[in-house]
């Protein structure tokens, strides 16, 4: 990369998204951190900019196409056109399909689904013309199933099409788009998860782990690590991909 580059990671005040956005400013970008959380923001500024990036908070919902214009409006003038997002932001409203409200739904659609659209859509134009671009968007192992997620496991499945097609729609421009499909990973949504069902975290996470081939229970940095594959230079020829990373074909 010869010159100073900008990514965009949504969700990145904590969790996987912190991860991320650090490791994209080692690998040499300066990174923008878009969360709705705009109190939380500071820490992963701090750690952008420790690792030799330039890093920008801005506060946004990801599901709202006004913030989402003014969002990448104001990346593009503070920190430079960006030309990687990841989309990382996610929330979980879990319940039983018959107990399921039609707010579950929603926020979770918005959130992962819709929100992924409008940032996408904003970036790239940017992209474009550079000629250069990344998308990264977070699917998960849910994906496939999982009992309780019937919002979480559809808008997860749904980022993997939304992926496949924007590596069509973008790839003769020189933009990749591709997903990673998470097992499970210690963080704050985990942690959530664990309360929920009524477990304590570490018996929780002993279970999952149970399950898990590679025996141990992933770390954000796991995820971060391949989203700085899927956005590396010389990984341009891979378009349209969905990677587990659950320490085993899936978990
Ligand atoms: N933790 C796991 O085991 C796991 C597994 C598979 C997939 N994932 C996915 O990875 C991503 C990150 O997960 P995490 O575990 O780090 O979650 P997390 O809950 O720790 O962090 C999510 C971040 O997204 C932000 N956010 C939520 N709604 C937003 C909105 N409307 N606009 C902007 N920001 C918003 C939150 O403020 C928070 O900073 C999510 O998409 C999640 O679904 C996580």
């Amino acid at each position: 990369m010869a010159e100073k580059k900008t990514a965009i990671v949504t969700g990145a005040a904590r969790g996987i998204g912190a991860a991320t956005a650090q490791r994209l400013a080692e690998d040499g970008f300066d990174v923008a951190v878009v969360d709705i959380d705009t109190d939380h923001c500071t820490d992963t500024v701090t750690a952008i900019e420790k690792a030799g990036g330039q890093g920008l908070a801005v506060g946004a919902d990801v599901s709202d196409s006004d913030q989402v214009g003014s969002a990448v409006e104001r990346v593009a003038n503070e920190l430079g056109a960006p030309v990687v997002l990841v989309n990382n932001a996610g929330v979980i409203r879990d319940n039983m399909l018959f107990k399921m409200s039609d707010e579950d739904w929603d926020t979770v659609m918005d959130v992962h689904l819709r929100g992924s659209f409008l940032m996408s859509r904003a970036v790239q134009k940017h992209m474009v013309n550079n000629g250069w671009g990344r998308i990264v968007s977070l699917s998960s192992t849910s994906a496939l199933d999982n009992r309780g997620q019937a919002n979480y496991s559809t808008a997860k499945a749904g980022l993997q099409g939304l992926t496949k097609t924007l590596s069509l729609e973008l790839g003769k421009f020189g933009v990749t788009a591709n997903a990673i499909a998470p097992g499970f990973i210690v963080t704050d949504m985990t942690q959530a998860t664990a309360e929920r069902v009524g477990m304590s975290f570490e018996d929780f996470r002993d279970a999952a782990v149970s399950g898990i081939p590679a025996a141990r229970a992933g770390k954000p940095e796991d995820i971060a690590n391949t989203v700085s594959f899927f956005v590396d230079e010389r990984s341009g020829f891979v378009n349209g991909q969905v990677v587990y990373v659950a320490g085993g074909p899936k978990t």
